[in-house]
């Protein structure tokens, strides 16, 4: 017991706090939260900048844990996460989550696209739509964003992705980087302290 004790205290155990507070902040900073084609509004796109939210999105490069964030007047707007068949042809009937606080967070928490738009009829039609691509997945599809405008219809999203799956309507209170970051800096640890 009383060795038990003196161990804790050693400042080998020392350093594995500290390892283990860095592991878990590093592994907090490399997730981020991207609001919405960085900007105050998620609305339709000004006529100056019809293409707002596409080439937000092929400019971001986003992982599991990242969330992105929709801000919005909550009587005005809603953002509904839609199947690509959806997304193609603006049918807001059946989406896979509606959300409509005006301060809408999404958690990525799987690899795949994720296709969302307005729930608002005609926001769609005017290109108040995003999607994004998580993983490796990016090499499926990749549409031309070139100065000629993108087309409307276009049948070409991978079927191979099929309906896109729900996400989990919860968020797991520890991500899996954090949890993995933890369970190794555990057991160097206790490698260390001769714990085990
Ligand atoms: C995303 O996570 C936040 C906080 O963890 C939560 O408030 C929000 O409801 C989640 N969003 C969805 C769509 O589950
Ligand atoms: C990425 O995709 C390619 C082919 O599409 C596949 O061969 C490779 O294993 C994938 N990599 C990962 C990390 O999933």
């Amino acid at each position: 017991m009383k060795l038990k004790m003196a161990s804790l205290r050693s400042p080998k155990n020392s350093f594995c706090l500290a390892f283990l507070f860095l592991a878990f902040v590093q592994t907090q900073v490399l997730c981020y939260q991207y609001k919405v084609g960085d900007l105050d509004s998620w609305g339709i796109p000004s006529s100056a900048n019809p293409q707002v939210y596409a080439k937000w999105s092929k400019y971001h490069t986003f992982r599991i844990g990242d969330s992105l964030l929709f801000l919005y007047p909550p009587s005005q707007d809603s953002v509904i996460q839609v199947t690509a068949q959806s997304y193609n042809s603006c049918n807001l009937k059946d989406p896979i989550l509606y959300m409509n606080n005006g301060n809408s967070l999404f958690n990525i928490t799987s690899e795949g696209q994720f296709f969302f738009t307005s729930g608002e009829s005609g926001h769609c039609e005017k290109k108040q739509k995003l999607y994004i691509t998580v993983g490796n997945a990016s090499a499926a599809y990749s549409p031309s964003y070139g100065p000629s405008a993108m087309p409307e219809t276009s049948p070409s999203y991978p079927t191979v992705f099929g309906t896109i799956p729900a996400p989990p309507s919860y968020s797991p209170s520890l991500n899996f980087p954090v949890f993995m970051a933890s369970a190794i800096g555990f057991m160097v640890c206790a490698l260390l302290g001769g714990i085990m």
